[in-house]
């Protein structure tokens, strides 16, 4: 368990950079956090790392895809209710596509963390106005 603390914006994407560093392909961020937590922040940070710049929240494209040194798939499960919606739209072939998967609302597919063999869950939680705990916890 790793926990970092933001006071801004900009510190969060930076905590973003700091996390895809250790990050290798296949593996999956399960985000865990409340609206405006800054899970978005964050994998900006985390595309950036890789050169993509730009991440935005997908919310109504499911997913959006980050084309830098090692690819970035971008979810939002936030209108995704089930793991048979999930397998519909594809979501399994990209754990195939040598990429690092960032998924906000992960929350909404509890089963997520059986049938994915590679993830960390990382918990985002606001403690102030503009502070935010950041924590990965495994
Ligand atoms: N320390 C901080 N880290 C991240 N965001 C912060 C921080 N302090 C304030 N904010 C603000 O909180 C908001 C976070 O938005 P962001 O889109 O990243 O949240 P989100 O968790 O992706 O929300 P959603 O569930 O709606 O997608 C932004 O408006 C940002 O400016
Ligand atoms: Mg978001």
């Amino acid at each position: 368990m790793m926990t970092f603390i933001s006071s801004s914006p900009e510190e969060t994407v930076d905590i973003g950079r700091q996390i895809a560093s250790f990050l290798r392909p296949g593996k999956c961020l399960l985000f865990r956090g409340e609206m405006g937590a800054g899970k978005t922040q964050l994998t900006k940070g985390i595309a950036g790392y890789f050169g993509a710049d730009g991440a935005q929240s997908p919310t109504f494209a499911i997913v959006n895809e980050y084309e830098g040194r090692t690819p970035v798939f971008h979810f939002d499960l936030f209108r995704i209710s089930s793991l048979q919606e999930l397998y519909s739209m594809g979501f399994f072939d990209y754990l195939e596509r040598g990429g690092v998967i960032v998924i906000e609302w992960s929350e909404n597919i509890p089963e997520l963390t059986a049938v994915l063999e590679d993830y960390c869950i990382v918990e985002i939680e606001k403690t102030g106005d503009s502070e935010r705990n950041i924590t990965l916890l495994d």
